[in-house]
């Protein structure tokens, strides 16, 4: 039997005009502060932009909201939260408080169907979601579940990295999802590193995302984030990733 939530997501992201998530084959390359500062920069540019936070374990987009929020309100479903510049806001956080959850196998499935069931976007240009590391259940079940689904892939430029990310665009071309583009993040200024790495697969690399040390003081506050360093580097990316090609 079909999941009935399966038909209800078609209607709930009816009107979201582009889904982009970020993903990886390594954790730790920066999903989660290029998903939020380029949520926060699409929403600035006066998009109607959405965040969702499909990283159950290691749920951080609030943190770099800087938000703290609480049950969020129902109206024949639940409202997201609204945060800096109009961004809308969910993920687990609000219902689990900043505690750790232990969720594995169907029930990350279960939990993703759930709140993409559950969530009342409304009109949006993009909703952009910050996705867990690898290749788990969240990037297949998003692959499946969600029509209008691109992905935006973080790397570093290491090859430990980069080998890791071909290995989950293997899996999304069984999946006949092609990448929308590679961002590499934490990269070196000098002209020898920002050269192109050399992939084995067919992927657009969309640029360098240099390392920032001062970001670590612009967690927190969305207004800083945007006129950062690091929202400047990666502002030229949005574009491609947003725009089919
Ligand atoms: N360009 C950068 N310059 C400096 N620090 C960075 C940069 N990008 C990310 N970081 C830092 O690296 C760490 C990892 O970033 P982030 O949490 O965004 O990675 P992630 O891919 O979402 O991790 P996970 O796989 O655990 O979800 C954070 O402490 C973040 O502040
Ligand atoms: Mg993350």
């Amino acid at each position: 039997m079909t999941d009935p939530r399966v038909s209800i997501i078609r209607h709930r992201l009816g009107s979201v005009a582009t889904v982009l998530a970020f993903a990886s084959g390594k954790g730790g390359v920066g999903k989660s502060c290029c998903s939020t500062t380029a949520a926060l920069l699409l929403a600035r540019e006066g998009r109607r932009v959405g965040l969702l936070d499909l990283d159950f374990h290691g749920a951080s987009t609030h943190l770099i909201l800087g938000i703290e929020p609480g049950l969020p309100a129902e109206q024949g479903g639940i409202l997201p939260f609204e945060t800096a510049f109009g961004l809308q806001y969910m993920g687990i956080a609000p219902f689990t408080g900043d505690r750790g959850v232990a969720l594995r196998g169907d029930a990350v499935t279960d939990a993703i169907l759930e709140l993409l069931a559950v969530v009342i976007w409304g009109e949006l240009d993009v909703l952009v979601i910050d996705m867990p590391p690898g290749i788990g259940e969240a990037v297949l079940d998003i692959a499946r579940y969600v029509e209008q689904i691109r992905i935006a892939l973080v790397s570093t430029a290491s090859m430990l990295s980069l080998r890791i990310m071909e290995r989950l665009v293997e899996v999304l071309d069984a999946g006949h999802i092609r990448p929308a583009g590679c961002i590499l993040n934490m990269g070196r200024p000098d002209k020898e590193h920002s050269a192109q790495p050399r992939l084995e697969r067919d992927l657009k690399i969309l640029g360098t995302v240099p390392y920032v040390p001062e970001l670590e003081e612009e967690i927190g506050k969305p207004d800083r984030l945007v006129g950062g360093r690091f929202a400047a580097a990666l502002a030229p990316m949005l574009g491609p990733l947003i725009t089919p090609s």
